[in-house]
């Protein structure tokens, strides 16, 4: 924290477990250190010991076995840039409103994360015929809803998710050890997935033959379409297009002339492919500019756009994303009960003055 860059004073949306928010307008350049990046804790944090960094695999494999940390850092590693975007971001954004910390568009981070492909410790272990789930579990542990005893952090992967090769088992964030807020010593990567699936202070990896059930993958992280029932519900998994306004900020009085709008877009189903702004309430879309570098697979994508601004009056001014895979942001979002997945075209509205 010396660089001698102004810090962003973050928004704070509990305090214990801590949970934060940063001002989007800070997230420019593409890789942030731990005075940028957002919270998002379920429990208090893990006092860590002497045997945290030490890894077991286990369960329906042929070959249990523990790992250590420094001999994790022998095995081949991946470096990979990957934004960690929580599946509750812009949940404040809901109509009508759901209940859930009420983020507004900070709860996204970015950075280079290095660890060794799951996949391969997989391997080790050897997994049996009937391998059907990963479950990954943190050291933190509380009390939740709807349980009545002290529980983990603790989720799963499908078995094609876990055995992907850029699933890692990360111990180095931005070429350092992983900051102890974000998961020191170990942290499982799902790329493309939302940051649930990201399992800091990561104690034990267990292979299983039947479908996890557990607080934070059968209750939470799941979408509910329905107000009151849990007809049609479905997990929440991959990363949703989206695109979201930085510069100006919401609501900003901005003198006659040019102006640099600025934002990011990004999605875990494809690269993005395309950014429109519109100043008319969608009825003309243009394209921004895109600063993308391709080599990185994950990441997300910085624009910009330079708007002259018309005569004196309000607008607003909306933004929507198209990615590789053809998915583009609805005009509506989809609304789910406990508000996971906005990626609604998104809107600002300023006044020229
Ligand atoms: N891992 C553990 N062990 N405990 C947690 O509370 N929160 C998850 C995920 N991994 C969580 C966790 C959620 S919901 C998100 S969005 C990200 O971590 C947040 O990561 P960060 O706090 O490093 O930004």
């Amino acid at each position: 924290m010396s660089d001698g860059r102004v810090r962003p004073h973050f928004t704070t949306r509990g305090l214990i477990p801590e949970i934060q928010e940063t001002p989007i307008l800070f997230l420019r350049g593409s890789i942030y250190d731990e005075g940028y990046w957002f919270l998002r804790n379920h429990f208090q944090y893990p006092d860590l010991t002497s045997a945290s960094g030490n890894l077991l695999i286990g369960g329906a494999v042929s070959k249990a076995f523990v790992i250590k940390l420094e001999d994790l850092k022998r095995l081949p590693s991946q470096t990979i840039t990957v934004p960690l975007i929580c599946a509750g971001n812009q949940r404040a954004e809901f109509r009508p409103k759901v209940y859930g910390e009420q983020w507004e568009e900070g709860a996204v981070s970015q950075g280079v994360w290095t660890g060794v492909p799951l996949k391969e410790l997989l391997s080790i272990a050897g997994l049996k015929e009937d391998a059907l789930e990963v479950v990954f579990t943190g050291e933190d542990r509380g009390t939740t809803p709807n349980v009545d005893e002290v529980v983990p952090y603790e989720r799963s992967l499908p078995m094609n998710k876990a055995l992907h090769p850029d699933t890692l088992v990360a111990y180095e964030y931005n070429g350092q050890p992983i900051p102890y807020k974000h998961g020191y010593p170990l942290r499982l990567i799902v790329p493309n997935w939302y940051g649930m699936a990201s399992v800091k202070w990561l104690q034990q990896i267990t292979v299983v033959d039947q479908p996890y059930e557990g607080p934070f993958q059968t209750d939470d992280y799941v979408y509910y379409p329905h107000p009151h029932t849990d007809e049609g519900k479905s997990p929440v998994t991959t990363i949703r297009v989206n695109s979201i306004i930085q510069q100006p900020l919401d609501y900003s009085i901005i003198d006659e002339g040019a102006h640099v709008i600025v934002g990011l877009a990004w999605s875990g189903e494809g690269q993005i492919e395309e950014v429109e702004i519109s100043f008319d309430k969608g009825n003309t879309w243009e394209a921004v500019t895109l600063a993308q570098d391709r080599t990185k697979r994950f990441a997300w994508t910085e624009w910009q756009y330079i708007w002259k601004t018309p005569s004196k009056g309000t607008y607003p001014i909306q933004t929507r994303a198209k990615d590789s895979n053809g998915n583009v942001q609805p005009e509506r979002e989809y609304w789910n009960r406990k508000g996971y997945g906005y990626n609604a075209i998104h809107r600002i509205d300023v006044k020229v003055k």
